[in-house]
């Protein structure tokens, strides 16, 4: 136990608009992996929350297009607790791009579900001050929810 505790690691999971209909599916894939979910908020960016909680690609060719696409529709952030959590949800999601999914990790959540590089299914944080910085961002007021759920027993 204590050798689990020592090791335990949060990161923040997001599933994106064009995933909606897959939520079960990923949240089976999450305990499946041996994730457990912490907590768990559906809801709507605005452009200007979605604008701060991706301010590190602003200026990208692909900048426009994500804010337009990550405003579109719900999305439902998810905090995971796991040994390596980081690491090993990046590993369970797969490569950012769709198309390189799905040639070369072809069993990953984004090459499984994701349709472009931008309709990729899920985020996952790439490293723990990412994963501080994303999960303040949006489960913080400016992100309006729908559905919220926390405060799962084992993980607070
Ligand atoms: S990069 O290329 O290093 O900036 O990519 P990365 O840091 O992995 O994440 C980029 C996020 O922007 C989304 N996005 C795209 N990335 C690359 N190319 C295109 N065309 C593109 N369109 C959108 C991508 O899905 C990443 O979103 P998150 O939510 O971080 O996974």
């Amino acid at each position: 136990r204590q050798r689990f505790e020592s090791k335990r690691q949060r990161t923040f999971a997001m599933i994106k608009p064009d995933s909606y209909t897959n939520t079960g599916k990923i949240i089976d894939a999450i305990y499946q992996n041996g994730f457990v979910i912490s907590k768990l908020k559906m809801g709507r960016f605005s452009n200007e929350s979605a604008g701060q909680f991706y301010g590190e690609h602003r200026g990208k060719s692909f900048y426009n297009g994500l804010i337009d696409f990550m405003t579109s529709d719900v999305v439902t952030g998810i905090e995971l607790v796991a040994e390596n959590a980081v690491e090993r949800w990046r590993q369970l999601i797969g490569p950012t791009k769709t198309s390189v999914a799905k040639v070369q990790n072809p069993n990953t959540i984004r090459a499984i579900f994701g349709t472009d590089d931008t309709k990729n299914a899920v985020h996952g944080s790439d490293s723990g001050p990412s994963w501080k910085r994303e999960t303040d961002s949006f489960f913080s007021p400016n992100v309006k929810h729908s559905a919220y759920y926390t405060s799962c027993a084992v993980c607070v």
